[in-house]
Formats: structure tokens, sequence, C-alpha cells
């Protein structure tokens, strides 16, 4: 990481940006640079670097989380959801009363989903908003999801009290996210894989090493599945769970506002 990222304001709080420590004030916008460059090569870039395997992942989220299938209206606000692909997949997964609303910082991001969305008519919007203030009214939903988002935000205590707020009691809270590796030599393996293949990957593919640098560091940063879990409950919710996926390299959170 660059000289001139390490040095900003001393007096400010340090977050994590990858490896490196930056101000608090200076992380958003270094990650939203990073999502405008990778917006366009997202979802292929996803498929190569995990060999599919974040459909499975998105997969058992979905099944987690068993979307009503009947008339009755059922609203999902997916956070941080990007491209669209989870919010999709819960909407395909569920009845015709299901609505889900996909909430971004990115507008780039959410241009490609736009455009992916065509054919869900109106059973999909797309709102920009930062998951640390969200820009809905209290007890608004029936579900929260967050996939691969959580890792990217400056104050995570934040994000999971607003997502507390908007749920509506009853409400079900998942987080899908990378994670650390519970069984031994995959530990080893991934780590070696990641660090090093995935930025080639990013270089060769998207001509840009950097951003996918970031991506793989800001997984090491993330709180563990346990620690994560307290900041849930934290946050107010009850029954939290977890379960991992593929050996730890990704949990699934789940949480109820009861
Ligand atoms: C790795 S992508 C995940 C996209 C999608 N959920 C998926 O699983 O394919 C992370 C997303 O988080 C968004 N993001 C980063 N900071 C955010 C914030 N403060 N509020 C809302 N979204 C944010 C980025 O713009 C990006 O679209």
């Amino acid at each position: 990481m660059s000289e001139d990222l390490e040095s900003s304001d001393p007096t400010q709080p340090k977050a994590s940006f990858g490896f490196a420590r930056v101000g608090e004030d200076r992380k958003q916008g270094l990650v939203n640079e990073v999502f405008a460059r990778v917006a366009r090569r997202y979802d292929l870039m996803n498929d190569l670097m995990s060999g599919g395997l974040h459909r499975l992942w998105k997969n058992d989220l979905v099944s987690w989380l068993a979307p009503w299938k009947s008339v009755v209206p059922y609203a999902l606000l997916d956070v941080a959801g990007g491209t669209g692909d989870v919010a999709l997949r819960v909407v395909e997964a569920s009845g015709p009363g299901a609505r889900a609303v996909i909430c971004d910082i990115s507008a780039e991001m959410m241009e490609v989903g736009r455009a992916r969305a065509e054919g869900v008519g109106e059973r999909l919007s797309f709102v920009r908003g930062n998951a640390e203030v969200l820009p809905f009214a209290d007890r608004n939903f029936d579900a929260y999801t967050i996939a691969f988002g959580m890792r990217n935000l400056t104050h995570l205590e934040a994000a999971l009290r607003e997502a507390f707020r908007v749920l509506k009691p009853g409400g079900r809270f998942l987080c899908l996210e990378f994670s650390s590796v519970e069984v031994p030599l995959l530990d080893t393996l991934y780590d070696a894989y990641s660090l090093n293949a995935i930025p080639a990957l990013g270089q060769l593919v998207a001509g840009d090493s950097t951003s996918y640098r970031y991506l793989v560091e800001s997984i090491r940063r993330f709180p563990d599945q346990k620690n994560f879990m307290r900041l849930i409950e934290n946050a107010g919710f009850e029954r939290v769970r977890y379960r991992n996926l593929t050996g730890g390299i990704a949990a699934v959170h789940s949480a109820w506002r009861l």
C-alpha cells in the first residue's frame, strides 16, 4: 500500500483498508473507487476467483433464509447488494408477494444490476444509500441480507444497529461474508491462493491487481466467526448462529430481531 494512504491525519481514528491503516474519513472513498473500477467485470471475476463457489454460498444463504412462497407481502432489503445477485436469487425463490430493495453506495455497481434485473419488473428496486445510515424508516422489512458487503464498511457496529432498526420485530438478518478458515492445511493453501493468484487474475482479466489485492486483504481484517457473532448480539439481535461454508472460507451468520 502506498505511503500516501498510510500517512493520513494522525489525530483521526484509523480504519483498515486491506492491510493499510487509513483515516476513518478516507476509507469509504477508497472503497468506492475500488467498486467503481471493478463494477463491469465484477460478476465474471466472482466466478473466476471462487471457481463458481460464490453461487453455492449464495444459494445456501437463500435456502437458510427460506423466503415466503405465498402471496403474502414479503419485503427484503439487500444491503451492499451491488449487481443484485442475492436479491435476484431471493425473488426467484419466493412467492409472488416478495419484493426486494437493493441498497448500495456505488452507482456503478447498481447500474450493472439494473441491466441484469430487466424482466423482473417492479419486484426489484434500487436505492443508493450507505449501510451505516440507511435511508429507510424503522421496522420496514421482513428480512435484511448482506453478502460480501460487511467487510467493506468503516463502522460495523453502526451498520448492525441500522439493520436492527429497519427490520420489523420478527425480522431476519443474514450476512454472508468471507471468514476464518477452520480446517488445517486448507488455511495455508487458501492464503497462498488468495494473496497471490487473485491479484494476478485481476491483472490478467481486468488489468487491475490493486483492487483485487484490497478485496483479498480486507478478508484478513474482518472479525472471525465468533467475534462477529458478538457484534451482532451487541446490536440487539437474538438467536445468533453461524454456518461455515467450505471449511470457513466463508460463513453465513443468522439472527432475529424479536
Ligand atoms: C463485494 S461487493 C458485494 C456485492 C453483492 N452483495 C454480491 O454478493 O455480489 C460489495 C458491495 O458493497 C458496497 N458498499 C461498500 N460500502 C458500502 C456502504 N457503506 N453502504 C452500502 N454499500 C456499500 C460496494 O459498493 C459493493 O457493491
